[in-house]
């Protein structure tokens, strides 16, 4: 059951909107050309509820979550489209205006705990700083309020660890400092972008559960950004699936492992390990490179790397469609479990073709949908 599940009672659903980002787009000007990181986003967030973002690396999950909290600045970054926070518009903020959002509001972890942290300030002052920006706390109160965090992210000894610098830490309780700082002045909607990555696969876990319970507690609504299906399997209740920019599918997550329609879903799928695997299975890692994001193909982008593609995959782009689950869409002229994907795939193994090549055209070639 999901923190939303539980407030929910009786036939009443409380369902309280907090992000409604509409077709979002974000590229960079580069010496090379024009960077289309992320490209056209459209989602919705309540509270409580958890969107699972997954992408390769380079997918443009970071840019994303960046872009929403309005963390990129220059005159080098291309914004487009709407974000809208508790129903007002923030595409157009400036920072000074962002600075009441972050934190109070919204805040974020980031993949890597050393960098987050300031290494030459005390473990103490770097969250009272961030309670004295955003509240009205005296300096006893906003100690009171570090112990207290800190021992709610697992940290024993926590006046102790006050004065103590990040380097005096392993790598997992400097992930629950920054997880203490994101969570101080109470956001409604965390970003956790990758945040376990950098940590051993023991302490993935508990700093996964840690961010779970925080979360259930506070009611937060929280995206969580990972490169592996496998984190959100369990905890997310809804997941975007990014490649080269664009979302190439969105459902519910249930939806999603029993109904995927992407080639793309599928392959990140074969390289995660399922515990009902034998040790020692060999998984299959994404043959191909990602796309180029500055001029990418004229295609779906990841037809050089699909195993279903067919001659109209390299001469259209597929449009985001919606399934017959309602909130299920997908990018894709061939799905994943409909005939037409089938006879796709049959007929590049009876061509013999290499995966990311289509199987020739002939007379008898049945008409592509
Ligand atoms: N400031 C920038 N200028 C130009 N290109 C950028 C900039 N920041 C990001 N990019 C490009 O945008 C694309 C998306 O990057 P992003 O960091 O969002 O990927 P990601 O999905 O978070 O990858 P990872 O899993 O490695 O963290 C990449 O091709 C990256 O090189
Ligand atoms: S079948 Fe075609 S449209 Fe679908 S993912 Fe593969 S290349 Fe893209
Ligand atoms: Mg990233």
């Amino acid at each position: 059951m999901t923190a939303l599940d539980a407030e929910t009672s009786g036939s009443a659903t409380l369902r309280q909107t907090l992000l409604e980002v509409t077709d979002l787009s974000t590229s960079f000007r580069t010496e090379r050309g024009v960077v289309h990181a992320v490209d056209g986003v459209t989602f919705t967030l309540d509270r409580g509820r958890t969107l699972g973002v997954v992408g390769e690396s380079g997918s443009g999950k970071t840019v994303l979550s960046r872009s929403i909290m309005g963390l990129l600045g220059g005159k080098n970054v291309i914004r487009n489209g709407s974000v809208r926070y508790e129903g007002t518009e923030i595409i157009g903020y400036s920072a000074k205006q962002m600075s009441s959002v972050w934190g109070a509001e919204m805040s974020m972890i980031f993949q890597d705990p050393m960098t987050s942290l300031n290494p030459v300030m005390k473990i103490g002052k770097q969250i009272t700083e961030s309670l004295h920006r955003h509240l009205d706390v005296d300096k006893d109160e906003a100690k009171q309020t570090a112990v207290a965090l800190l021992k709610s992210v697992g940290i024993p000894a926590p006046e102790q660890r006050l004065e103590e610098y990040p380097h005096q830490l392993s790598g997992g309780m400097r992930q629950r400092v920054t997880i203490a700082i994101a969570l101080a002045c109470g956001p409604k909607i965390l970003f956790a972008d990758e945040p376990t990555t950098a940590l051993d696969v023991t302490v993935q876990a508990q700093i996964l559960d840690l961010l779970e319970d925080q979360q259930r507690e506070r009611h937060m609504a929280m995206i969580l950004v990972t490169h592996d299906l496998g984190v959100v399997r369990t905890r997310a209740d809804e997941i975007i699936v990014m490649y080269g920019g664009k979302v190439v599918e969105q459902a519910p997550t249930r939806t999603l492992f029993s109904s995927k329609k992407m080639p793309y879903t599928e392959a990140l799928l074969r390289s995660i390990p399922r515990l009902d695997m034998p040790s020692h299975t060999r998984l299959d890692a994404i043959p191909g490179r990602p796309p180029n994001l500055i001029s990418p193909p004229k295609g779906c982008n990841f037809a050089p790397r699909c195993r279903y593609v067919q001659q109209r995959c390299l001469e259209e782009r597929p449009p985001l469609v919606e399934a017959e689950t309602p909130g299920h869409f997908y990018r894709c002229f061939f799905p994943i479990g409909t005939p037409e994907n089938a006879d796709a795939l049959e007929r590049n193994q009876a061509a013999g073709t290499p995966v990311g090549v289509p199987a020739p055209r002939s007379a008898s070639t049945p008409e592509e949908s």
